[in-house]
């Protein structure tokens, strides 16, 4: 695990986009897996405008996210789908038959999980997986358990997950309390990985994801055993951190 140091937000923004913009250069047709809230929303804004300056071409790209809240339809504003169009597929040349997320809207949820493993193995699972990681250490939807999960699965979201997303809906209520998100073995099928975190919120997780023992109860600590993974943190979530 190689963790990089990023002087703020916009730092680690333009760190992650650059590692991004060089897979997509080096591979245009290559398999990116995204990640939704709030963390990723300033690299792919650069992302954007590297593609507006003409650096850019996404045309062969195919992406798959991590998650998306069981319940919510494509064009629910709080769906992961709707997030994605709104922070990057509506902004660049991607073919959007060529962007997958989970089905929240399928009630079925073994069928819903079943066919994305589908897919995503088809895909021959991504090139560079993009992440972020939750308050409690989660990666995708994997909250913390008692053992590490394998593929794309129908999870009950932890109140403390709950908590931390509520901000992004009018009331805690409206919170899904259930989301489709690929396992663990999954996110580690990916050939690189990338994790991004900022702000004194995460410094916990960041320091457990880094130096913590490999549990389940901190599920992004299994990172620690990937063979190409690097974490881009500002100085507020690698507080806790040793300073190498
Ligand atoms: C959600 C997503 C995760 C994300 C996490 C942190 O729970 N499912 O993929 O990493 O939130 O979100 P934020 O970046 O908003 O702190």
């Amino acid at each position: 695990m190689k963790i990089l140091r990023a002087k703020d937000y916009a730092d680690m923004s333009r760190k992650a986009a650059n590692i991004i913009s060089a897979q997509v250069i080096l591979k245009p047709d290559c398999v990116l897996g995204l990640a939704t809230g709030s963390t990723p929303i300033g690299t792919y804004q650069q992302l954007i405008k590297w593609y507006e300056k003409g650096d850019l071409d996404f045309s062969q790209v195919s992406t798959y996210n991590l998650d998306e809240y069981r319940g919510l339809t494509h064009d629910d504003p709080q769906s992961y789908h709707y997030f994605m169009r709104e922070n990057l597929f509506d902004h660049v040349n991607i073919d959007q038959a060529n962007t997958h997320v989970p089905d929240g809207s399928n009630p079925d949820a073994d069928a819903a999980c079943a066919e994305y493993d589908t897919i995503v193995a088809a895909a021959g699972y991504p090139d560079l997986q993009l992440l972020g990681i939750g308050n409690n250490g989660h990666i995708g939807f994997n909250e913390p358990d008692d053992h590490f999960s394998k593929g794309t699965h129908c999870v009950d979201l932890t109140e403390s997950t709950i908590q931390a997303n509520s901000r992004l809906f009018d009331r805690i209520e409206d919170v899904p309390r259930q989301a489709y998100t690929m396992g663990t073995q999954t996110i580690m099928s990916a050939r690189a990985i990338l994790v991004i975190a900022n702000g004194e919120a995460k410094a916990q997780a960041v320091h457990d994801m880094c130096y913590g023992p490999i549990t389940p109860s901190c599920p992004a600590s299994i990172l620690q055993l990937h063979a190409n993974c690097v974490v881009i943190a500002d100085e507020a979530a690698l507080a806790l951190c040793p300073a190498e």
